[in-house]
């Protein structure tokens, strides 16, 4: 049976119509909106790579975290900027740090939001990257307790899930077993599974000033030409005690969001990073692409491919676009 029987277009004659039979409806809950914290006192600083994106002091950080929850998302993911940084990224474990004060005052003001932290060494280490060195190397086992430790200075703050984006192996698992040991067991693991060694990073280092001083990351971070190594990345993961997996970045690695989604009937996340934000912001800006258009097209897109939570910068300008 085809055509004149069929008439695809008879279901795309009006928005009701199109409504009612959607695939795919993206949702405000699903999205995840990543801030920058900084020291001191009413600091608001913007980015320049990422117009709308600020590193903000603690009293800012909750100040825009009530905006986002009013907003309808259900959580926000917190990097650090920290005060002072050294070879090992000592700072990252303090209960006195950044990011930990920041989860205290959300905690304190009682919001329903989810407060997700990253954990990593490359905002934390004079030499930005997300270990430790040894022997002129980033050392993989030698990371995993700092790593272990910063997860639980975030849960004794009250972090509700904490995820890893260092890419060190067993870091999962080392996690897991810290935060047991401490009745920490009903904190949640975000893991970035298959996070690939991507230029679309590049905004973000600005943000969080955290670009390697030597070398880059190819040693740790996935190859972007692997998709068949990231289902092992996941594997490893959810062996080692991962609750939800993710894929980063988006827009490059559709296919990769789509297999894990297929293979694993956990959560899947995907992080729209810093890169596919400025280049979207910058082409607004010149009048090149309808800015709102284009956002909910690739975060559509996104979640069609299979992600269930989506990081993104968008975050609060699609929760206001998609308000009925
Ligand atoms: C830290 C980390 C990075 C991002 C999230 N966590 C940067 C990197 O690996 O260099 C990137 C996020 C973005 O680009 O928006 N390891």
């Amino acid at each position: 049976m085809s055509f004149p029987t069929h008439r695809p277009r008879r279901l795309r004659r009006s928005e009701v119509l199109r409504g009612l039979v959607r695939e795919t409806r993206l949702s405000v809950s699903g999205l995840v909106y990543p801030m920058f914290v900084c020291p001191g006192t009413k600091v608001r600083k913007e980015v320049s790579s990422m117009p709308g994106v600020y590193q903000q002091s603690v009293d800012q950080i909750l100040e825009d975290s009530k905006e986002v929850e009013a907003l309808g998302l259900s959580a926000v993911i917190l990097f650090g900027l920290p005060e002072s940084k050294d070879a090992r990224g000592t700072l990252s474990t303090s209960g006195q740090g950044v990011v930990q004060r920041a989860i205290e005052a959300i905690r304190k003001a009682n919001l329903k939001l989810l407060v997700i932290t990253d954990v990593c060494l490359c905002e934390y280490t004079d030499h930005g990257h997300c270990g430790v060195i040894e022997h002129g190397e980033v050392a993989n086992d030698a990371t995993l307790p700092i790593l272990a430790a910063q997860a639980l200075s975030h849960a004794r703050a009250g972090a509700d899930i904490v995820a890893p984006s260092d890419m060190m192996d067993g870091r999962v698992a080392a996690i897991r077993e810290t935060l047991d040991e401490h009745k920490f067991h009903d904190i949640a693991i975000l893991a970035y599974a298959a996070k690939y060694c991507s230029g679309f990073y590049g905004p973000f280092r600005e943000a969080a000033d955290s670009s390697p001083q030597f070398g880059d990351r190819r040693s740790y971070q996935m190859d972007p030409a692997n998709a068949r190594e990231a289902l092992k990345e996941v594997v490893l993961d959810l062996d080692e005690g991962a609750d939800i997996v993710m894929v980063k970045p988006a827009l490059p690695y559709l296919d990769v969001i789509r297999r894990v989604r297929d293979a694993f009937d956990v959560p899947v996340g995907a992080y729209n990073v810093s890169g596919e934000y400025a280049m979207v912001k910058a082409a607004a800006e010149k009048g090149w692409v309808d800015e709102k258009r284009v956002v909910l097209e690739i975060l559509t897109g996104i979640q069609r491919a299979g992600a269930d939570i989506i990081l993104t910068y968008h975050g609060k300008d699609a929760a206001r676009w998609l308000k009925p």
